[in-house]
């Protein structure tokens, strides 16, 4: 199987000229509380991402990645520290930001990818890739069907999860997250559950979707992927080590 990349009118933005970062984290904490218990994950990293910045946050289980996408991504808060995403102020000292803002503002400019995939199983592959529309009262079937294309998946739009392979499983979702034309795409060891042929080639989308601008942040503890990436943060035990 080959990825077709294809430049189709509308499907992606073009590379914004630098200048503004997607993401910018300084001094980022997050304590979990579980009753008296307080565990420090992140411990104050500072991380600037700009558009059409392909990152991998590299590090163990347990340093901490998870915690750092959920907090990009708008899915959790900080503890302490300043986080601006997409010109968005949503850390510490940002005031009081709403979970409506914090939902906003993710559905407008943040794509997720998992491990697991994540994908409804009585939708269609099509219709999981159009779900994050629903929220947005804009929903663009072409523009879907366009993203599957995209993936190598339009002999598939009809297929639930459970008629595709993973690798097919994990296109869906790729194609999912780049629905509303997000800024920044967030990937929890995407590549986890595929084989290496389908790893490779989610790895060379990625780079293609990079190279028009999108900022990319896939944390691994594949070192071999890590390789791969031009630029790569290390967490270890809830700091940034380089
Ligand atoms: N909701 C939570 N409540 C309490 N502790 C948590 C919570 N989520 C994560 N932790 C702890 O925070 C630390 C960092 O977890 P995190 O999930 O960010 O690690 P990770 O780098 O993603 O690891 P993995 O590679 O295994 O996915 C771990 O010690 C974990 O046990
Ligand atoms: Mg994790």
């Amino acid at each position: 199987m080959t990825m077709k990349i294809t430049a189709q009118p509308g499907a992606m933005r073009p590379a914004r000229d630098g200048g503004e970062p997607v993401v910018k984290a300084e001094g980022l904490a997050k304590v979990y509380r579980r009753g008296t218990e307080e565990i420090r994950a992140l411990k104050g990293i500072d991380v600037t991402i700009g558009p059409g910045e392909f990152v991998c946050l590299l590090g163990h289980s347990g340093a901490g990645k998870t915690t750092t996408l959920n907090l990009f991504g708008l899915m959790d808060r900080p503890t302490e520290g300043d986080l601006e995403v997409v010109g968005h102020a949503v850390g510490e000292g940002a005031g009081r930001v709403t979970e409506d803002d914090l939902d906003r503002i993710r559905r407008d400019n943040v794509g997720f990818i998992f491990q697991q995939f994540y994908l409804m199983p009585t939708l269609s592959a099509l219709e999981n890739v159009e779900m994050p529309q629903l929220w947005t009262g804009k929903a663009d079937r072409t523009r879907a069907k366009d993203l599957l294309e995209r993936v190598g998946l339009s002999h598939r739009t009809t297929h639930r999860p459970s008629e595709l392979s993973g690798g097919e499983q994990q296109r869906v979702a790729v194609a999912r997250a780049l629905i509303n034309e997000p800024k920044l795409l967030l990937a929890d060891e995407p590549t986890g559950n595929l084989d290496t042929r389908t790893r490779d080639d989610i790895f060379t989308l990625f780079q293609e979707l990079a190279g028009e601008g999108l900022a990319i942040l896939l944390a691994t503890h594949d070192v071999e992927l890590a390789e791969r990436v031009g630029r790569v943060v290390r967490l270890e035990e809830g700091r940034v080590v380089e």
